[in-house]
């Protein structure tokens, strides 16, 4: 498993705020689990987040993960806990706190990230680590960091590389964008059971509902799941800023978990130059299947 983000810290140790929220995130996935919310996975989640309104006013808000019988419209704990913040107004995240009851020292996952990060990018995060409510504090921007590496630029790339660059800028305009007017595509190598090799492509496909649309990255490997190239090798993505916070939408490397821990990933600019980082870099401390 990936390293965990943050330091340590006692329950007792923590202010008697942050202790409050610790305790409602718990409190949070004990209701959750009273009322079998969680009656698909068994996997209890609560989160407890602190937030500021524009009048200076701070509260805190929780929920737990929501399971449907249909898996995607279900909703993760933290997004539960924020979007019920953001309807009252507190959309200033301060503090935030998950816990999951059989896996403590769980982190949110990819698309938690992104919502939260929107809200405060700057908030605190304490993740709960233990039954004492022992916790990890870091800061939500660690959730989705930027990539370090060195920018390479078209002239300076190696033919293969070059291919991969021409046909993921070829391949945008089939994007279907009408609502988020970001046409965006994405190619995917994959490996099968054979060794055998093939590069998956995938466009963006937004839909009237938001939520139903499906992001380029995503598209490109669900189609490699369905060809059974199980193996990931390497995710090759459009980005706006190479060197940005959170250059790869956080759902996307959720996907991409899927298939393990780290995976290359190459991000390319509108201007064809290009910057190879990890899965692990871009999503550190990652919420996996070993979690379940
Ligand atoms: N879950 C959360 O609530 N938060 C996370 O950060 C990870 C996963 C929920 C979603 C689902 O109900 C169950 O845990 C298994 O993934």
């Amino acid at each position: 498993m990936t390293e965990p983000l943050g330091i340590f810290a006692k329950f007792a140790d923590l202010t008697e705020q942050e202790q409050e929220i610790v305790r409602r995130a718990c409190e949070a996935a004990d209701q959750g689990a009273a009322h079998e919310l969680s009656y698909k996975s068994n996997f209890p989640v609560g989160s407890a987040i602190l937030a500021r309104n524009r009048a200076g006013e701070s509260r805190i808000f929780a929920g737990c993960n929501v399971e449907n019988e249909w898996m995607p419209a279900g909703i993760c704990a933290e997004r539960n806990a924020a979007t019920t913040a953001a309807y009252e107004g507190y959309k200033c995240f301060q503090i935030v706190s998950v816990f999951c009851r059989k896996f403590p020292g769980g982190s949110p996952c990819g698309m938690c990230r992104q919502v939260l990060f929107q809200f405060g990018r700057e908030s605190a995060l304490l993740a709960v680590v233990d039954h004492d409510k022992s916790v990890r504090k870091s800061r939500v921007e660690e959730l989705l960091p930027a990539a370090q590496g060195l920018v390479v630029q078209y002239k300076d790339m190696s033919l293969t590389e070059r291919k991969l660059v021409n046909r993921v800028q070829e391949l945008k305009r089939r994007s279907h964008v009408p609502y988020s007017k970001a046409p965006r595509a994405a190619l995917f190598l994959a490996a099968n059971h054979n060794g055998q090799r093939k590069i998956f492509a995938g466009v963006s496909d937004d839909n009237a509902s938001y939520g139903a649309s499906a992001l380029a990255e995503a598209v490109a490997m669900r189609a490699a799941r369905c060809a059974g190239f199980g193996t990931a090798i390497e995710l090759v993505t459009m980005v706006v800023d190479l060197h940005a916070l959170n250059p790869v939408e956080g759902e996307c490397l959720q996907v991409l978990r899927e298939f393990g821990e780290n995976t290359a990933i190459t991000l390319v600019s509108s201007e064809n130059a290009s910057v190879k980082t990890s899965l692990e870099e871009l999503l550190p401390d990652s919420f996996g299947p070993e979690a379940l």
